[in-house]
């Protein structure tokens, strides 16, 4: 009987990020989908002026940068509050789901209303594609009884269009009013702001519930063409950042749309327009989440990052933030100790 070193790790790793705290965490807003593992680091989304408030990443394991990544640079640190989800209505998405959720997330820092993300894109069949009745019952089984632990739920997400109007009204009716979203959740890809409008407006006034715009970007998905393998007829530069400008301007002026997050913090956009990334090209190379203009429009932050080892003097507050982190390690690594000290005894 043994402790293997890898759950040392993990003993290290949870006390040292629950104790961090979050840029923001009060606030709504803009947030980053992030779908990139440790690939890429936030740091240009978390640089001075920031308003961006929380993040999600398609899942309910939240991102947690190892300890090397962290000694190495604060470009590492997510200092932002999760957003679990439960991706699918299977066994498959459901078991991870409730494991995580009995480690409480592994102690994360969750939104303050504690908000957790039901099924992506149940109507799309390369996403969850859920039958609406089989979506009601893992809703009603799984989602709606954490609303009396005290957790905040997403709706289904699904994609713009009338084929994702109907599922969400067949999955709403299937539930005979035994789903109990606090908010919805919403996909748009296509390229005129005020359509992006009038389609949150649908929403909001079909169920009078608040609106989070989970997925949006302009792309427009209308005529793929196969000799340049990609879809015709996209935005200009300048006009992804008008829309940026005329959706969020009108997502500030209305108090039923709570947060919103563009597609992409993402090198790799997945079929979606190149223009719509919020990187720096030029950081690519070397990974630096570096943010290009759109990402500071974005995020509100200068978008710039520094690789700790290259930089001469910390600011104040780069310098406050490394003596903080060393006294969480210290704590982390006390934690570990007291714990492994724990277990080997219960294993004697
Ligand atoms: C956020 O709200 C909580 C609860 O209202 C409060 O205790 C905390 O100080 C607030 N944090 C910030 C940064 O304002
Ligand atoms: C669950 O659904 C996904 C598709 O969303 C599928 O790939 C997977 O095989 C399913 N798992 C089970 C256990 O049925
Ligand atoms: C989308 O692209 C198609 C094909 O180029 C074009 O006909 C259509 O007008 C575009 N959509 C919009 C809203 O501009
Ligand atoms: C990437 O990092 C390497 C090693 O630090 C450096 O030599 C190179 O110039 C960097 N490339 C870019 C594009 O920044
Ligand atoms: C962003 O802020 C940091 C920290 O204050 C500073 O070092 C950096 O020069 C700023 N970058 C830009 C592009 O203004």
């Amino acid at each position: 009987m043994f402790l293997p070193p890898v759950s040392a790790l993990i003993l290290i790793n949870l006390p040292f990020i629950s104790l961090i705290s979050a840029l923001n965490d009060n606030l709504t807003g803009p947030g980053l989908a992030w779908p990139n593992k440790l690939w890429v680091p936030m740091g240009g989304f978390t640089s001075p002026g920031t308003i961006i408030s929380s993040y999600y990443n398609w899942d309910s394991n939240p991102l947690i940068p190892s300890i090397k990544d962290l000694s190495n640079s604060i470009i590492w640190e997510i200092p932002f509050p999760f957003i679990p989800m439960l991706w699918g209505c299977n066994e498959t998405y459901i078991k991870p789901f409730q494991k995580n959720l009995l480690k409480n997330f592994n102690n994360i820092l969750l939104t303050s209303k504690k908000e957790i993300l039901g099924f992506n894109e149940p109507d799309h069949p390369q996403q969850s594609f859920c039958e609406p009745k089989q979506a009601a019952l893992i809703w009603k089984e799984i989602l709606e009884p954490l609303k009396l632990k005290g957790f905040r739920l997403g709706s289904p997400a699904v994609t713009n269009g009338e084929i994702g109007k109907k599922r969400f009204k067949d999955w709403f009716d299937a539930c005979k009013g035994e789903c109990n979203p606090d908010f919805l959740a919403l996909h748009w890809y296509d390229i005129i702001p005020q359509n992006f409008i009038e389609h949150i407006e649908y929403y909001h006034n079909e169920y009078n519930l608040p609106i989070w715009i989970t997925e949006y970007a302009p792309q427009n998905f209308s005529v793929y063409n196969s000799e340049t393998g990609q879809y015709d007829g996209q935005a200009t530069y300048i006009e992804v950042q008008r829309f940026m400008d005329i959706t969020t301007a009108y997502m500030k002026s209305v108090d039923w749309v709570e947060r919103w997050f563009w597609f992409g913090a993402m090198y790799d956009m997945q079929g979606v327009n190149e223009l719509d990334c919020l990187f720096d090209a030029g950081g690519k190379p070397n990974r630096t989440g570096a943010l290009n203009e759109l990402g500071v429009q974005y995020a509100g932050s200068n978008g710039s990052v520094t690789i700790q080892n290259s930089m001469s003097s910390g600011t104040e507050d780069t310098t406050s933030r490394a003596s903080g982190k060393t006294k969480l390690y210290l704590i982390g690594i006390t934690c570990c100790l007291i714990i492994t000290e724990y277990l080997i005894e219960q294993l004697k």
